[in-house]
């Protein structure tokens, strides 16, 4: 397959291939043309022959014929591969892997399937009156498919077998179940009954699964999943990400709930870029999907002991792969679904006053440990190995210090302990989900360091610089933008640097070697002058 993408990008040209989308204009050795991707007046979406690739200075959007392929048509890669090789007159070679066809036609038995219960909403009464008891919208239920599956036990197959599909496609789409004791009868059953029904959709908004909340108070278990099928795993699946996606990148940030009524209360309420775990706890393959479209996350989970353990668990998850989390305090005993119910504009500022993880466990360690030495001693259980798992000793330094300052422990006393805590091997951890796919070793993990990020974007700011013209509004911004990270990154550095220093001095002192920790004092002194200035440098700008 890789082959097949490296002939597929020789052959085609990727203005040949945009222009077949959007009117493209010249711009210097570049083309421009109004986003496709965001709503926009003027045209800041610049595409670039040389590189072959291109990029939205409105939204960010940005990769080559792969990735504008798969956005504008809602295709995934290998959809994405399928038409751009027929373009390019590439026979691609599809491995060993299931027959496309069979993955359509379940998808197919999945669609019509969602379309009965949207049906069968309509007709009920009492699935309705539940829908909007939990404060969810007519127009919002429409939005999100939301159906019904009645309380009896083959309605849904006899429906199916009606219209043409046969009991070998409906099993494997994980819609009917077979009886475990053949001596209660052959018939597969319906696996969803007297349930209310939560269609969950691909990235490209292909219906995979779905996830029934029972509408009978005594109905174990409360929700209930499709089984895993060739479609459908559920421990990577993201409920909502087809609908949020756009919204997630617009806004560099993606926030987390986990439970369906949560997600969809979410979206009403405005928060468009939320998504959500579907009945598993958020695993290493849910954020690796995330991970594309921002490095950001913010985790809202439910306000109980349960809720926050869980975010506990996902912030160092999250940490170890690099992200940047932030966790939300919901108020004891509720959960976001009924926040956003009952009020959409409490619910945005619970997210608006979300904290950094490691601040977030630091203030409810210190709510609940009021003796210093209980507290000295859930920190370095809890709030330190949090810390480890940051990739970068600048934002390592950063809390620690917040600690050192709000606890009265020394700076260097903190870091000694910091040295000496093993980091945790998240990656291995048993608990968190039933991922299918081995986890991957922990070295893998790629964490981009800030100073990564913004090496990156000024090596890209330059190239882009090369092909536009001086005039352009673009080449102004440009320069903004690159002036500022430039600054950026002195302080990054300088930061970088105070992070070893501190760290080399309370080894320094440790080891009374005098000295040194003279010579290291004084360029910690040196580092924090050149930082004052790069400060007002700053000011001035
Ligand atoms: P909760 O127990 O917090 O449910 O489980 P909830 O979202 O508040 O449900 P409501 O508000 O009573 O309807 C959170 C999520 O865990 C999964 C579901 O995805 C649920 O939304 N879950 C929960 C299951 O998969 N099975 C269950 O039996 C319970
Ligand atoms: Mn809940």
């Amino acid at each position: 397959m890789r082959g097949d993408v490296d002939t597929i990008k020789e052959r085609l040209d990727i203005t040949e291939v945009v222009s077949g989308y959007i009117k493209l204009e010249k711009a210097g050795q570049s083309y421009k043309a109004r986003c496709p991707f965001h709503n926009e007046k003027t045209a800041s979406f610049f595409v670039s022959p040389a590189r072959q690739s291109f990029y939205c200075f409105g939204c960010g959007a940005k990769g080559d014929i792969f990735s504008f392929i798969e956005e504008v048509e809602g295709l995934d890669f290998r959809g994405a591969l399928k038409l751009l090789a027929e373009k390019a007159g590439v026979e691609i070679e599809y491995g060993r892997s299931e027959s496309k066809t069979e993955k359509d036609k379940i998808l197919n038995v999945l669609e019509a399937a969602t379309t009965f219960f949207e049906k069968e909403l309509e007709g009920s009464k009492a699935a309705r009156k539940y829908i909007a008891s939990r404060g969810i919208t007519a127009e919002t239920a429409k939005n999100w498919r939301i159906g019904y599956a009645p309380a009896e036990w083959r309605l849904l197959y006899q429906y199916l077998g009606s219209v043409g599909y046969d009991r070998a496609l409906i099993l494997k789409a994980g819609l009917i179940k077979s009886p475990l004791d053949p001596a209660r009868g052959k018939e597969p059953y319906d696996v969803f009954r007297d349930r209310v029904v939560f269609p969950l959709a691909d990235a490209n908004g292909h219906i995979i699964a779905f996830s029934g909340r029972a509408l009978a108070k005594e109905t174990e278990p409360k929700y209930l999943n499709s089984p895993d099928t060739i479609l459908f795993t559920k421990s990577e699946v993201l409920y909502g990400l087809d609908k949020a996606k756009e919204d997630i990148r617009r806004k560099n940030y993606a926030v987390l709930v986990e439970g369906q009524m949560d997600l969809v209360l979410s979206h009403q309420a405005g928060v468009r870029n939320s998504v959500a775990s579907s009945g598993t706890a958020f695993t290493r393959a849910h954020l690796e999907r995330l991970r594309h479209l921002s490095s950001r996350i913010i985790l809202a989970f439910d306000g109980d002991p349960a809720g926050e353990k869980a975010s506990e668990k996902a912030s160092e998850l999250g940490i170890a792969m690099g992200f940047e989390v932030k966790v939300a305090g919901l108020p004891a005993g509720l959960d976001p679904a009924e926040v956003a119910k009952k009020d959409p504009e409490k619910w945005k500022d619970i997210l608006r006053h979300s904290l950094p993880a490691v601040e977030f466990f630091f203030n409810r360690a210190e709510e609940r440990e009021k003796d210093p030495r209980k507290l000295g001693k859930e920190i370095e259980k809890r709030i330190l190995p949090m810390v480890k798992l940051i990739g970068s000793a600048i934002e390592q330094s950063h809390f620690i210090s917040m600690i050192a300052k709000r606890t009265g422990i020394k700076e260097e006393v903190l870091w000694e302990d910091l040295k000496k805590v093993p980091r945790a091997d998240v990656s291995q951890r048993s608990d968190l989900g039933d991922s299918k796919r081995p986890d991957l070793d922990s070295s893998e993990v790629e964490s981009i360091s800030q100073r990564e990020q913004i090496e990156e974007r000024l090596a890209e700011i330059k190239l882009w610089q090369k092909e536009l013209p001086e005039s352009r509004p673009e080449f102004v911004l440009l320069r903004r933008e690159e002036s500022e990270l430039t600054h950026n990154l002195a302080t990054v550095s300088l930061r970088e640097d105070l992070g070893r220093l501190r760290a080399e001095l309370s080894r320094a002192e440790a080891s009374k070697e005098d000295k040194l920790v003279e010579s290291l004092t004084r360029e910690i002194q040196e580092v924090h002058n050149r930082m004052r200035v790069v400060e007002e440098n700053k000011k001035i700008l």
